[in-house]
Protein backbone atom coordinates (compact mmCIF):
# COMPACT_ATOMS: atom_id res chain seq x y z
CA UNK A 1 0.00 0.00 0.00
CA UNK A 2 1.33 3.36 -0.73
CA UNK A 3 2.38 6.17 1.46
CA UNK A 4 -0.37 8.48 -0.10
CA UNK A 5 -3.07 9.56 2.28
CA UNK A 6 -5.89 7.09 1.40
CA UNK A 7 -9.88 8.10 1.93
CA UNK A 8 -11.85 6.29 4.60
CA UNK A 9 -13.92 3.88 2.47
CA UNK A 10 -10.17 2.76 1.23
CA UNK A 11 -8.63 2.61 4.60
CA UNK A 12 -11.94 0.75 5.43
CA UNK A 13 -11.68 -1.62 2.35
CA UNK A 14 -8.31 -2.41 1.78
CA UNK A 15 -5.89 -1.04 4.77
CA UNK A 16 -4.50 -3.58 7.26
CA UNK A 17 -5.09 -7.15 4.99
CA UNK A 18 -2.96 -9.91 5.23
CA UNK A 19 -1.92 -10.61 1.91
CA UNK A 20 -2.64 -13.97 0.33
CA UNK A 21 0.72 -14.78 -0.61
CA UNK A 22 0.17 -18.64 -1.55
CA UNK A 23 -3.34 -18.47 -3.33
CA UNK A 24 -3.78 -14.93 -4.14
CA UNK A 25 -7.22 -14.88 -2.53
CA UNK A 26 -8.69 -11.48 -2.56
CA UNK A 27 -9.27 -11.31 0.94
CA UNK A 28 -7.40 -12.10 4.09
CA UNK A 29 -6.62 -15.58 4.31
CA UNK A 30 -8.29 -16.37 8.34
CA UNK A 31 -5.18 -17.88 10.67
CA UNK A 32 -6.29 -20.07 13.64
CA UNK A 33 -3.09 -21.11 14.79
CA UNK A 34 -2.62 -20.53 18.39
CA UNK A 35 0.95 -22.16 18.46
CA UNK A 36 3.79 -20.39 15.87
CA UNK A 37 7.10 -21.04 15.35
CA UNK A 38 9.77 -19.84 18.23
CA UNK A 39 13.21 -20.06 17.39
CA UNK A 40 14.98 -17.39 14.85
CA UNK A 41 11.75 -15.50 14.36
CA UNK A 42 11.73 -12.00 14.84
CA UNK A 43 8.26 -11.97 16.25
CA UNK A 44 6.91 -14.17 18.77
CA UNK A 45 3.32 -14.51 18.35
CA UNK A 46 0.71 -16.24 20.52
CA UNK A 47 -2.93 -15.38 20.02
CA UNK A 48 -3.07 -13.71 23.86
CA UNK A 49 -0.09 -11.36 22.76
CA UNK A 50 -2.27 -9.72 20.66
CA UNK A 51 0.18 -10.89 17.68
CA UNK A 52 -1.59 -13.42 15.08
CA UNK A 53 -1.17 -12.21 11.18
CA UNK A 54 -4.85 -11.48 11.74
CA UNK A 55 -5.00 -9.56 14.77
CA UNK A 56 -1.82 -7.24 13.57
CA UNK A 57 -2.98 -6.62 10.62
CA UNK A 58 -6.39 -5.85 11.83
CA UNK A 59 -5.15 -3.36 14.41
CA UNK A 60 -3.36 -1.31 11.69
CA UNK A 61 -6.78 -0.45 10.17
CA UNK A 62 -8.59 0.74 13.04
CA UNK A 63 -5.07 2.68 13.96
CA UNK A 64 -5.64 4.14 10.58
CA UNK A 65 -9.31 5.15 10.87
CA UNK A 66 -8.44 6.87 14.54
CA UNK A 67 -5.72 8.63 12.99
CA UNK A 68 -3.29 6.71 15.78
CA UNK A 69 0.13 4.56 15.00
CA UNK A 70 -1.14 1.58 16.64
CA UNK A 71 -4.17 0.00 18.63
CA UNK A 72 -5.00 -3.31 20.07
CA UNK A 73 -7.91 -5.42 19.82
CA UNK A 74 -9.84 -6.73 22.36
CA UNK A 75 -12.48 -10.00 23.20
CA UNK A 76 -15.19 -6.82 24.05
CA UNK A 77 -15.89 -2.95 24.56
CA UNK A 78 -15.69 -3.74 28.51
CA UNK A 79 -11.95 -5.88 28.16
CA UNK A 80 -10.81 -2.51 26.03
CA UNK A 81 -12.15 0.29 28.73
CA UNK A 82 -10.84 -2.03 31.55
CA UNK A 83 -7.09 -2.94 30.29
CA UNK A 84 -6.61 0.94 29.27
CA UNK A 85 -7.87 2.09 32.70
CA UNK A 86 -5.56 -0.96 34.43
CA UNK A 87 -2.59 0.20 32.06
CA UNK A 88 -2.96 4.35 33.46
CA UNK A 89 -4.04 4.19 36.93
CA UNK A 90 -2.22 2.23 39.98
CA UNK A 91 -3.29 2.30 43.65
CA UNK A 92 -3.20 5.56 44.88
CA UNK A 93 -4.00 6.96 41.29
CA UNK A 94 -7.19 8.62 40.69
CA UNK A 95 -9.60 8.90 37.75
CA UNK A 96 -12.06 11.84 36.66
CA UNK A 97 -14.49 10.15 34.47
CA UNK A 98 -17.30 11.74 33.25
CA UNK A 99 -21.09 11.41 34.81
CA UNK A 100 -23.36 10.43 31.92
CA UNK A 101 -21.88 7.81 30.09
CA UNK A 102 -22.45 4.04 29.24
CA UNK A 103 -23.68 2.35 32.28
CA UNK A 104 -21.17 -0.44 32.30
CA UNK A 105 -18.31 1.42 32.55
CA UNK A 106 -19.59 3.21 35.62
CA UNK A 107 -20.17 -0.66 36.73
CA UNK A 108 -16.91 -1.53 36.09
CA UNK A 109 -15.02 1.60 38.13
CA UNK A 110 -17.87 1.42 41.24
CA UNK A 111 -17.35 -2.25 41.64
CA UNK A 112 -13.96 -2.87 40.69
CA UNK A 113 -11.69 0.29 41.68
CA UNK A 114 -12.37 -0.21 44.77
CA UNK A 115 -10.44 -3.45 44.99
CA UNK A 116 -7.20 -2.06 43.36
CA UNK A 117 -7.27 0.92 45.44
CA UNK A 118 -7.79 3.04 42.55
CA UNK A 119 -9.59 6.68 43.15
CA UNK A 120 -12.34 8.61 40.79
CA UNK A 121 -14.71 11.14 40.76
CA UNK A 122 -17.83 11.41 38.90
CA UNK A 123 -18.24 14.89 37.36
CA UNK A 124 -21.36 16.50 38.22
CA UNK A 125 -21.96 17.30 34.57
CA UNK A 126 -20.25 16.99 30.76
CA UNK A 127 -19.01 20.40 30.29
CA UNK A 128 -15.13 21.35 31.15
CA UNK A 129 -15.58 23.33 34.32
CA UNK A 130 -16.58 20.20 35.71
CA UNK A 131 -13.63 17.78 34.72
CA UNK A 132 -11.69 21.15 36.53
CA UNK A 133 -13.00 21.05 39.34
CA UNK A 134 -12.53 17.36 40.15
CA UNK A 135 -9.06 16.92 39.36
CA UNK A 136 -7.24 16.15 42.17
CA UNK A 137 -3.03 16.21 42.68
CA UNK A 138 -3.40 12.51 41.65
CA UNK A 139 -5.48 12.60 39.00
CA UNK A 140 -3.56 10.10 36.05
CA UNK A 141 -6.25 9.75 33.72
CA UNK A 142 -9.04 11.86 32.53
CA UNK A 143 -11.80 9.71 30.37
CA UNK A 144 -14.88 11.23 28.43
CA UNK A 145 -17.75 9.49 26.25
CA UNK A 146 -19.36 12.00 23.30
CA UNK A 147 -21.79 11.90 22.36
CA UNK A 148 -22.73 9.83 25.32
CA UNK A 149 -24.69 6.92 26.09
CA UNK A 150 -27.80 7.19 25.99
CA UNK A 151 -28.36 11.17 26.79
CA UNK A 152 -26.38 12.54 23.05
CA UNK A 153 -24.45 14.75 25.49
CA UNK A 154 -21.20 16.40 24.40
CA UNK A 155 -18.58 17.48 25.53
CA UNK A 156 -16.09 19.77 23.93
CA UNK A 157 -13.37 17.34 23.15
CA UNK A 158 -10.51 20.00 22.40
CA UNK A 159 -10.97 21.42 26.01
CA UNK A 160 -10.68 18.50 27.63
CA UNK A 161 -7.32 17.50 25.73
CA UNK A 162 -6.42 21.41 26.79
CA UNK A 163 -6.76 20.44 30.09
CA UNK A 164 -5.20 16.92 30.28
CA UNK A 165 -1.86 18.37 28.91
CA UNK A 166 -1.82 21.52 30.95
CA UNK A 167 -2.17 19.25 33.72
CA UNK A 168 0.02 16.86 32.98
CA UNK A 169 -2.68 14.15 32.94
CA UNK A 170 -3.67 11.65 30.12
CA UNK A 171 -6.61 11.53 28.26
CA UNK A 172 -9.19 9.14 27.04
CA UNK A 173 -12.39 9.09 25.32
CA UNK A 174 -15.34 6.42 24.54
CA UNK A 175 -15.89 6.74 20.55
CA UNK A 176 -18.28 3.87 20.12
CA UNK A 177 -21.25 6.41 19.46
CA UNK A 178 -19.37 8.53 16.59
CA UNK A 179 -17.15 5.99 15.71
CA UNK A 180 -14.41 7.44 13.55
CA UNK A 181 -16.57 7.96 10.15
CA UNK A 182 -17.98 10.56 12.38
CA UNK A 183 -15.37 12.02 14.82
CA UNK A 184 -12.05 11.80 15.09
CA UNK A 185 -10.53 12.92 18.91
CA UNK A 186 -7.18 12.10 18.10
CA UNK A 187 -6.78 15.32 15.96
CA UNK A 188 -8.13 17.26 18.82
CA UNK A 189 -5.68 16.25 20.87
CA UNK A 190 -6.71 13.22 22.63
CA UNK A 191 -4.44 10.85 23.83
CA UNK A 192 -6.04 7.26 23.79
CA UNK A 193 -9.58 6.21 21.67
CA UNK A 194 -11.66 3.06 22.78
CA UNK A 195 -14.30 1.72 21.01
CA UNK A 196 -16.83 -0.89 21.73
CA UNK A 197 -15.79 -3.37 18.21
CA UNK A 198 -19.35 -5.24 18.87
CA UNK A 199 -20.99 -1.92 18.00
CA UNK A 200 -20.45 0.11 14.64
CA UNK A 201 -17.10 -1.91 13.39
CA UNK A 202 -19.29 -4.99 13.71
CA UNK A 203 -21.90 -3.46 12.35
CA UNK A 204 -24.07 -6.38 12.08
CA UNK A 205 -25.24 -7.70 15.49
CA UNK A 206 -22.89 -10.81 15.62
CA UNK A 207 -19.61 -9.75 16.85
CA UNK A 208 -18.41 -8.75 20.52
CA UNK A 209 -15.14 -6.90 20.06
CA UNK A 210 -13.37 -3.90 21.45
CA UNK A 211 -10.01 -1.50 20.47
CA UNK A 212 -8.16 0.69 21.64
CA UNK A 213 -5.98 3.35 19.64
CA UNK A 214 -3.53 5.24 20.08
CA UNK A 215 0.25 6.22 20.18
CA UNK A 216 2.89 3.17 20.30
CA UNK A 217 4.19 4.22 23.48
CA UNK A 218 0.71 4.18 25.15
CA UNK A 219 -0.22 1.21 22.96
CA UNK A 220 2.66 -0.63 24.27
CA UNK A 221 1.69 0.32 27.91
CA UNK A 222 -1.46 -1.25 27.31
CA UNK A 223 -0.15 -4.14 25.88
CA UNK A 224 1.98 -4.82 28.91
CA UNK A 225 -1.06 -5.18 31.00
CA UNK A 226 -3.29 -6.80 28.83
CA UNK A 227 -0.96 -9.76 27.61
CA UNK A 228 -1.84 -10.31 31.48
CA UNK A 229 -5.26 -9.84 31.80
CA UNK A 230 -5.48 -12.18 28.71
CA UNK A 231 -8.71 -9.88 26.91
CA UNK A 232 -7.66 -10.78 23.24
CA UNK A 233 -10.14 -11.53 20.40
CA UNK A 234 -10.60 -15.33 18.71
CA UNK A 235 -8.91 -15.12 15.09
CA UNK A 236 -11.96 -16.50 13.80
CA UNK A 237 -13.96 -13.03 14.77
CA UNK A 238 -11.27 -11.00 13.94
CA UNK A 239 -11.57 -12.04 10.74
CA UNK A 240 -15.21 -11.20 11.03
CA UNK A 241 -14.51 -7.86 12.13
CA UNK A 242 -12.22 -7.24 9.33
CA UNK A 243 -15.27 -8.59 6.95
CA UNK A 244 -17.43 -6.26 8.52
CA UNK A 245 -15.40 -2.95 8.49
CA UNK A 246 -14.80 -2.76 5.00
CA UNK A 247 -18.42 -1.42 4.90
CA UNK A 248 -18.14 0.43 7.84
CA UNK A 249 -17.69 3.89 6.20
CA UNK A 250 -21.02 3.45 4.06
CA UNK A 251 -22.78 2.12 6.56
CA UNK A 252 -22.59 4.45 9.37
CA UNK A 253 -22.75 7.02 6.57
CA UNK A 254 -26.19 6.30 5.93
CA UNK A 255 -27.02 5.35 9.32
CA UNK A 256 -26.10 9.02 10.05
CA UNK A 257 -28.16 10.31 7.15
CA UNK A 258 -31.42 7.94 8.27
CA UNK A 259 -30.87 9.41 11.95
CA UNK A 260 -30.83 13.27 10.69
CA UNK A 261 -34.05 12.33 9.04
CA UNK A 262 -35.72 10.29 12.11
CA UNK A 263 -35.33 13.04 14.59
CA UNK A 264 -36.49 15.59 12.85
CA UNK A 265 -39.66 13.92 12.17
CA UNK A 266 -39.73 12.84 15.88
CA UNK A 267 -39.07 16.39 17.25
CA UNK A 268 -42.38 17.58 15.29
CA UNK A 269 -44.27 14.12 16.36
CA UNK A 270 -47.36 15.03 18.60
CA UNK A 271 -46.68 12.13 21.10
CA UNK A 272 -43.08 12.38 21.70
CA UNK A 273 -41.91 14.87 24.08
CA UNK A 274 -38.19 15.20 23.87
CA UNK A 275 -35.33 14.05 21.15
CA UNK A 276 -31.99 13.81 21.76
CA UNK A 277 -29.82 14.09 18.86
CA UNK A 278 -26.93 17.09 18.16
CA UNK A 279 -27.74 16.78 14.78
CA UNK A 280 -30.93 19.12 15.85
CA UNK A 281 -30.39 23.01 16.05
CA UNK A 282 -32.61 22.41 19.68
CA UNK A 283 -29.86 20.23 21.29
CA UNK A 284 -27.71 22.44 23.79
CA UNK A 285 -24.45 21.54 22.57
CA UNK A 286 -25.37 21.19 18.69
CA UNK A 287 -22.87 24.32 17.73
CA UNK A 288 -19.44 22.47 19.57
CA UNK A 289 -21.15 18.86 18.38
CA UNK A 290 -20.87 20.47 14.19
CA UNK A 291 -17.38 21.87 14.94
CA UNK A 292 -15.87 18.84 16.66
CA UNK A 293 -18.10 15.91 14.51
CA UNK A 294 -17.95 15.45 10.64
CA UNK A 295 -21.73 13.66 11.07
CA UNK A 296 -23.78 13.71 13.82
CA UNK A 297 -23.94 10.00 14.32
CA UNK A 298 -27.05 7.22 14.28
CA UNK A 299 -27.56 6.83 17.94
CA UNK A 300 -30.73 9.16 19.26
CA UNK A 301 -32.75 9.33 22.14
CA UNK A 302 -37.04 10.43 22.45
CA UNK A 303 -39.01 10.68 25.52
CA UNK A 304 -42.79 9.72 24.58
CA UNK A 305 -45.65 11.68 26.28
CA UNK A 306 -46.85 11.74 29.44
CA UNK A 307 -49.12 8.91 30.16
CA UNK A 308 -47.81 6.59 26.95
CA UNK A 309 -46.23 3.54 28.23
CA UNK A 310 -42.47 2.59 26.99
CA UNK A 311 -42.29 -1.35 27.55
CA UNK A 312 -45.76 -1.43 25.35
CA UNK A 313 -44.34 1.11 22.75
CA UNK A 314 -41.42 -1.39 22.07
CA UNK A 315 -43.89 -4.34 22.17
CA UNK A 316 -46.28 -2.53 19.91
CA UNK A 317 -42.77 -1.97 17.18
CA UNK A 318 -43.04 -5.05 14.22
CA UNK A 319 -40.05 -3.76 12.25
CA UNK A 320 -37.71 -1.78 15.18
CA UNK A 321 -36.95 -4.51 17.17
CA UNK A 322 -36.61 -3.83 21.24
CA UNK A 323 -32.29 -5.13 21.52
CA UNK A 324 -29.74 -4.41 24.25
CA UNK A 325 -27.01 -3.31 21.79
CA UNK A 326 -26.61 -1.09 18.93
CA UNK A 327 -25.12 0.18 16.16
CA UNK A 328 -26.55 -2.76 13.76
CA UNK A 329 -27.82 -2.08 10.57
CA UNK A 330 -31.10 -3.11 11.80
CA UNK A 331 -33.08 -0.12 13.88
CA UNK A 332 -32.88 -1.01 17.44
CA UNK A 333 -34.76 0.58 20.47
CA UNK A 334 -34.20 -0.23 24.31
CA UNK A 335 -35.20 1.34 27.85
CA UNK A 336 -31.90 2.52 28.76
CA UNK A 337 -33.10 2.22 33.01
CA UNK A 338 -33.64 -1.60 32.15
CA UNK A 339 -30.56 -2.38 30.24
CA UNK A 340 -27.70 -0.22 30.03
CA UNK A 341 -28.72 2.00 33.31
CA UNK A 342 -30.50 -1.02 35.27
CA UNK A 343 -27.63 -1.20 38.31
CA UNK A 344 -27.45 2.57 38.28
CA UNK A 345 -30.25 3.94 41.75
CA UNK A 346 -33.46 5.78 40.59
CA UNK A 347 -31.72 8.84 42.38
CA UNK A 348 -28.94 8.28 39.97
CA UNK A 349 -30.96 8.23 37.17
CA UNK A 350 -32.85 11.04 37.89
CA UNK A 351 -29.44 13.00 38.68
CA UNK A 352 -28.11 12.51 34.88
CA UNK A 353 -31.67 12.52 33.84
CA UNK A 354 -32.62 8.97 31.98
CA UNK A 355 -36.33 8.52 33.23
CA UNK A 356 -38.18 5.87 32.27
CA UNK A 357 -40.24 7.04 29.08
CA UNK A 358 -36.54 7.45 27.58
CA UNK A 359 -36.25 5.35 24.33
CA UNK A 360 -32.75 4.92 23.00
CA UNK A 361 -33.13 4.56 19.06
CA UNK A 362 -30.21 3.19 17.31
CA UNK A 363 -31.13 4.21 13.62
CA UNK A 364 -30.36 1.61 10.95
CA UNK A 365 -29.95 1.34 6.88
CA UNK A 366 -33.93 0.98 6.11
CA UNK A 367 -35.80 2.88 4.38
CA UNK A 368 -37.05 6.15 6.53
CA UNK A 369 -40.71 5.54 5.49
CA UNK A 370 -41.16 2.21 7.05
CA UNK A 371 -39.59 3.06 10.24
CA UNK A 372 -41.66 6.26 10.75
CA UNK A 373 -44.86 3.76 10.01
CA UNK A 374 -43.45 1.52 12.46
CA UNK A 375 -43.30 4.10 14.90
CA UNK A 376 -46.55 5.72 14.17
CA UNK A 377 -48.68 2.06 14.21
CA UNK A 378 -47.20 1.36 17.65
CA UNK A 379 -47.96 4.69 18.82
CA UNK A 380 -51.22 4.25 17.64
CA UNK A 381 -51.85 1.32 19.43
CA UNK A 382 -51.48 2.37 22.77
CA UNK A 383 -54.31 2.53 24.84
C1 LIG B 1 -20.63 3.52 24.59
C2 LIG B 1 -20.29 2.11 24.97
N1 LIG B 1 -19.05 1.83 25.42
C3 LIG B 1 -18.71 0.58 25.77
C4 LIG B 1 -19.61 -0.47 25.72
C5 LIG B 1 -19.19 -1.84 26.15
O1 LIG B 1 -18.98 -2.64 25.04
P1 LIG B 1 -19.14 -4.25 25.02
O2 LIG B 1 -20.57 -4.56 25.29
O3 LIG B 1 -18.64 -4.62 23.67
O4 LIG B 1 -18.25 -4.77 26.11
C6 LIG B 1 -20.89 -0.22 25.24
C7 LIG B 1 -21.89 -1.31 25.16
O5 LIG B 1 -23.07 -1.11 24.97
C8 LIG B 1 -21.25 1.10 24.86
O6 LIG B 1 -22.49 1.40 24.41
Amino acid sequence: MSKEKLGLNTICTHLGEVKDEQFKGAVSPMYLSSSYEFLDVDVKRYPRYFNTPNQEYLAKKIAALEHTEAALIFGSGMAAISHMFLAFLQKGDHLVVQNTLYGGTVNFIKEEFPKYGIEYTFTNGYKVEDFETAIQPNTKLIHIETPSNPLLTITDIKAIAKLGKVKNIVTSIDNTFASPVNQNPIDLGIDMVMHSATKYFGGHSDICAGAVASSQEYIDRVWNVSKNLGGSLSDMTVWMLERSMKTLGLRVKAQTKNAMKMAKWLNKHPKIDKVYYPGLKSHPEHKLAKSQMKGFGAMLSFELKEGLDAYQFQKALKLIKSSMSLAGVESTVISPHLTSHALLTQEERDKVGISDRLIRFSVGIEDVKDLKRDIDKAIAALK
